[in-house]
């Protein structure tokens, strides 16, 4: 298994709101290289298997049309920790909670719609770039 990869997406309301360039400019400022990158827009059924581990709490029914109502950048990013370092740029997962020059804390709107996703372990890393890049064999 690879550990310094981890997987982002740039959800749909940072995409809406104009944030793709400069979130890509502060993931390669902090030292990450794009492996893989790709726009796509989710099918319900693909949000629903994203976010298979979150099927039981109130917010996911919200969690999958906001994921689904626009496209999203998906990428693969490499940097020794990567995981750890990334969750760290990117801040807490409400916005309203994040550090100071954090993603979330410049481009997130709220708790539900908080402009990237960052993975939780490498473990879970690789299970998610594998789930938006199978078949390709080169990552
Ligand atoms: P992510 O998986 O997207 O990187 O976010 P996270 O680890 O910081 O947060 P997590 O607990 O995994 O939640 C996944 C996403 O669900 C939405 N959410 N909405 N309305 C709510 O109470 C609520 N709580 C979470 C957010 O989009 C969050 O990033
Ligand atoms: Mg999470």
């Amino acid at each position: 298994m690879t550990t310094n990869r981890t997987f982002t997406m740039i959800k749909p309301d940072a995409v809406e709101n104009g944030h793709i360039g400069a979130i890509i400019d502060k993931i390669n400022k902090a030292g990450f290289r794009i492996v893989a990158m790709k726009m796509t827009q989710m099918t319900q059924r693909e949000a629903e298997l994203f976010y298979a581990i979150h099927t039981e709490r109130p917010f996911f029914n919200e969690l999958v049309t906001f994921m689904t109502r626009g496209p999203i950048i998906a990428a693969i990013l490499e940097k020794n920790n990567a995981v750890e370092d990334f969750r760290a740029l990117i801040g807490a997962t409400n916005p309203a909670d994040a550090a100071e020059g954090t993603i979330r804390k410049l481009y997130a709107t709220s708790l539900g719609e908080n402009a990237v996703h960052g993975s939780d372990s490498d473990e879970n890393a690789t299970i998610e770039g594998n789930f938006h890049f199978s078949g390709s064999t080169q990552f």
